[in-house]
């Protein structure tokens, strides 16, 4: 069974006093859930701190970024090695790294290495930008982002990562996208999966929805079958939002179990 995930990507917000508040009323707010996985992924400037801070039974540490290589002369980088025992995870091929920060389809692919190398699980973005979405190009996006970013891995690394479905236009616009969108991505994503990796990776993958996700959307795309939890942007930087993403979410799942009770 896939356990739900919610990531909160805060991007380049907070500084280390305001995550540190942030931490601390979520802490307050949201309980711990067995089947639901919590990450925050801050600033690397806050990443330290905040491994002191955090209560371990309710939430893991994602890095947004990192470097491929283990370490050398590259100026105002920070490697995955250096976030090894520090970070569960770490975010690869964020659209605003693939679009912001020039970083190509080859790049990603040897982050998404560098990540299984250290021991770190990448969450992989993907996804479609608007034109390409009006151009009918979705799918091949898709293939050819998933093509090269999973190229040297194995079956078994595979079913271990995140891969997180995030169409450009949607993030941080508003313009959430419909339940059977994410839908048609989502299993075309599992569908590339189980080609090339076998029914078991394209099983125990865990596939995210990211994009202009607040509480009021999310059993909508909890109910598309294959869609294994959120990253949120936006939404992960107010306490009550987010606690409210999360704590909706497990209702949904006493939905599920048949158990209306808390
Ligand atoms: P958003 O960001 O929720 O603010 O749209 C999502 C993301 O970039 O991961």
């Amino acid at each position: 069974m896939r356990k739900i995930l919610i990531v909160g990507n805060w991007k380049m917000h907070l500084n280390a006093s305001q995550a540190s508040l942030l931490v601390h009323r979520l802490q307050e707010n949201v309980k711990i859930y067995r089947d639901i996985e919590v990450v925050l992924a801050p600033t690397m400037l806050t990443l330290q701190p905040m491994s002191v801070q955090l209560d371990r039974r309710k939430f893991r540490l994602a890095a947004q970024n990192a470097y491929f290589k283990d370490e050398g002369a590259y100026t105002g980088e920070v490697s995955f090695t250096m976030l090894r025992d520090l970070a569960h995870y770490v975010i690869v091929g964020h659209s605003e790294r693939r679009h912001i920060f020039g970083e190509d389809l080859p790049m990603i692919r040897d982050k998404v290495a560098a990540s299984f190398r250290n021991g770190i699980m990448p969450i992989l973005c993907v996804g479609e930008t608007k034109q390409e979405k009006d151009d009918g190009e979705t799918k091949q996006v898709l293939h050819d982002q998933l093509m090269t970013a999973l190229s040297n891995l194995t079956g078994d690394e595979v079913e271990r990562m995140v891969i997180a479905y995030e169409p450009v236009w949607a993030i941080g616009t508003g313009d959430v996208a419909k339940p059977a969108q994410a839908a048609a991505a989502v299993s075309y994503i599992r569908g590339y999966v189980k080609d090339v990796f076998g029914e078991k990776a394209a099983a125990d993958v865990r596939i995210l929805y990211g994009g202009s996700v607040v509480e009021d959307v999310i059993h909508g795309f909890l109910n598309v079958p294959g869609v294994d939890g959120f990253l949120v942007g936006g939404a992960s930087l107010n306490y009550q939002s987010f606690a409210g993403i999360v704590n909706s979410t497990r209702r949904w799942q006493r939905e599920q179990e048949g158990d209306n009770g808390e």
